[in-house]
């Protein structure tokens, strides 16, 4: 036996492995932990894990530890899908409603919608500034407003916070929202009409093609590279001839693909949109849960001409159910602004204030540092899980923030059949054709990640895979 205790604490860790008690792809506990248990400085664990890690038999994953590794290759990831071709009305309404309905039928596995799963949310937390709020500050359920519904330490704080990531914004273009969907329909109504042309990412989220339809427009799908992001080339030769009225992005943690676009690309499309007058609207609702470095900037960071509306909400972060989000609309501010009272009025101003407070009481960021490592986590787990039951072709996204994940299947597998079958047998999922204006993604699918993992989900993917070979 080894005279060194990293080696010893190697070999019973390998011991463990060998004999399954430790199962591929679990997590090792934590090295403060361990330390703890074995009475073991912390650099001496690190050591025995490195140790491990060189023996092929654990892997470190970004902000979520040590894991056992699977002794089959990770999955390739999707290449860039679909070319640059003609503006489409859309027509995902109908059948994503049917998608949404069985998805949400009792007792199916919610791989479905992205959601954060609900143990992951402070809602004890707010709980608690809500009641605060309404206990010491009557007024603010009594009073309304028809034109200055935001809440000033609201906004301070969205301001603050846009410091870190290429900021300030200005607290006069802020709107605050009912939800980033309601931004991301007053940003469009006030650049774009019926018939207009507006250029998406493709795959992009399916509830922005549903805004389309509903507005009447045309969606052109612009080619997503899975790692990169929009093409900035494919961008360039849409928006020539002045065709575009209007682009629609989510650079910072794309759903369905969740990719980060480099900054790079980032500046050269916020150039490239304001010398063509083509307005940008941006979706950065995801822009807090990226899995490493420092805060992404969103494009908005670097407009000069206030051509960048930038829309976000705290639905992903701190709860759907908040309902608050908000618009920092650049020199479309007027127009927006008048459209958000035509629409609803003002935003609730309890919820504004119990979110004020919770972010400037720290609450937030806290929140956000934990749900970005056990969302890391989550993503990790469920793409082992693919990895080991998927067939050996399908491709698998590498998210770099968020919790879906995107998996390509061979061509033979139509993702709305498969669906059908997997809701029968108590899985959802989202189908690949919803996230296409023109019927592309049939044989892909995206996955939530947004619940702690546990067995129910294991049996649902090793269940998934079976259907999937049996369509093969
Ligand atoms: C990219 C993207 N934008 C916006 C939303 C919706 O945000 P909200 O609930 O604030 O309307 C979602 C929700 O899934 C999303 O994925």
């Amino acid at each position: 036996m080894s005279d060194f205790l990293y080696d010893r604490l190697a070999d019973e860790f390998a011991g463990l492995i060998a004999a399954r008690v430790l199962q591929p792809g679990e997590r090792l506990p934590s090295v403060r932990r361990l330390a703890m248990q074995k009475r073991l400085s912390v650099s001496t664990v690190l050591q025995a894990l490195r140790q491990l890690e060189d023996r092929g038999l654990v892997e470190a994953r970004p902000q979520a530890g040590f894991y056992v590794r699977r002794r089959g290759r990770a999955p390739a990831e999707p290449a860039v899908r679909g070319k640059l071709t003609r503006p489409t009305f859309v027509g995902v309404n109908q059948l994503l409603m049917q998608v949404l309905h069985a998805n949400e039928q009792p007792g199916v596995l919610p791989l479905g919608a992205a959601h954060p799963g609900p143990g992951l949310l402070p809602s004890l937390r707010m709980q608690r500034m809500f009641a605060k709020v309404a206990r010491g500050r009557a007024d603010l359920l009594a009073v309304g407003s028809c034109v200055r519904g935001n809440d000033a330490r609201l906004v301070r704080q969205i301001v603050r916070r846009s410091v870190d990531c290429g900021g300030p914004l200005a607290a006069d273009e802020i709107i605050v929202t009912n939800s980033c969907t309601e931004a991301l329909n007053l940003c469009l109504r006030a650049v774009a009409g019926p018939g207009d042309t507006i250029a998406l990412e493709s795959p992009t989220y399916f509830v922005l093609l549903q805004i389309i339809e509903s507005l009447g427009m045309k969606a052109l799908e612009i080619p997503t590279h899975p790692r990169s992001g929009v093409s900035v080339e494919a961008l360039e030769l849409a928006t020539r001839g002045g065709a575009v009225k209007a682009c629609l992005l989510i650079p910072n943690v794309n759903n369905p693909l969740g990719c980060i676009m480099p900054e790079e690309n980032k500046r050269a499309v916020a150039r490239l949109l304001a010398e063509r007058n083509v307005p940008l609207i941006e979706d950065d609702v995801y822009g807090d849960l990226h899995f490493e470095g420092a805060r992404p900037w969103p494009i908005k960071a670097y407009d000069t001409s206030g051509n960048v509306m930038l829309c976000s909400s705290f639905s992903k972060t701190v709860s759907p159910a908040l309902l608050v989000g908000y618009i920092a609309a650049g020199r479309f501010h007027a127009e927006v602004a008048l459209l958000k009272t035509l629409a609803s009025g003002v935003t609730g101003a309890v919820p504004q204030a119990a979110l004020a407070e919770f972010i400037e009481g720290g609450g937030f960021d806290r929140q956000v540092r934990h749900a970005r490592r056990a969302y890391a986590r989550q993503v990790a787990r469920m793409s082992d899980a693919v990895a080991e039951h998927f067939p050996a072709d399908c491709l698998l996204s590498r998210p770099q923030g968020g919790f879906v994940l995107w998996v390509e299947m061979p061509r033979q597998v139509d993702a709305l059949e498969l669906h059908r079958e997997a809701v029968a047998a108590g899985i959802a999922f989202t189908p690949g054709q919803l996230f296409s204006a023109s019927g592309r993604y049939r044989n892909c699918l995206r996955l939530n990640c947004g619940n702690p993992w546990d067995a129910r989900f294991d049996a649902a993917l090793r269940r998934l895979g079976e259907l999937v070979r049996a369509r093969l």
